[in-house]
């Protein structure tokens, strides 16, 4: 059975919770994900499920975000949260959706996107952001941000701070 990868619709919203819920142990990303939802510049296309056999199994998400510096503002997007179900991981579900957004992202033009993430993105390409000039607005908690360049030498004099849509104040603390 193939896996599809298609935009969300509100009948899959509580699934989605339960995935990220599932995923993380806590509930900060699915009400991160509901508080976006009620966002001005909420996007659904950029809510991307996969789904199995009619079951959706997995969830990623990319916000509009700028990165801030002295030269000016430069619209990136970030991808968080992704997650899929424990029960079906290593299936290639994650990949699937972090390819489509990148799929989708060059095809409407986008230059840059940046992810808190561990190696499991080196596969498509990102690179640490802080080797680019580009910096999480907490520095105390290290550098974790990742870049993808989707155009070539996007992040090319890019040097500054990222800055999130309001909803993702509560968890800038905590991890952003
Ligand atoms: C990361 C995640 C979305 C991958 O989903 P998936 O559907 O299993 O992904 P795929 O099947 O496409 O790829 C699985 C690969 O990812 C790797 N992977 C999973 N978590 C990883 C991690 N923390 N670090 C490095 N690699 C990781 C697996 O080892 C596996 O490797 P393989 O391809 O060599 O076998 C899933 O493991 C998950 O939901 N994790 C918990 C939530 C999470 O960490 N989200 C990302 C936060 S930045």
């Amino acid at each position: 059975m193939a896996i599809i990868i298609r935009s969300e619709i509100p009948e899959d919203f509580d699934i989605i919770d339960r995935i990220h819920d599932e995923a993380f142990g806590h509930d900060w990303e699915s009400k991160l994900i509901r508080a976006l939802r009620t966002e001005a510049g909420y996007d659904p296309t950029l809510s991307l499920v996969a789904e199995l056999d009619g079951m959706v199994i997995g969830h990623i998400l990319f916000s509009r975000i700028t990165v801030e510096s002295p030269a000016g503002s430069h619209p990136a997007l970030i991808l968080a949260p992704l997650a899929v179900f424990k029960e079906y991981r290593s299936m290639k579900a994650g990949t699937l959706l972090v390819s489509e957004g990148i799929r989708i992202a060059k095809e409407r033009g986008e230059t840059m996107m940046l992810v808190y993430g561990h190696r499991f993105y080196e596969r498509f390409g990102f690179t640490m952001a802080h080797e680019k000039g580009i910096f999480r607005p907490n520095p105390m908690k290290g550098e974790f941000v990742r870049l993808l360049e989707l155009t070539e030498g996007a992040a090319n004099g890019v040097m500054g701070v990222i800055k999130y849509p309001v909803s993702f104040k509560p968890l800038i603390e905590q991890w952003y």
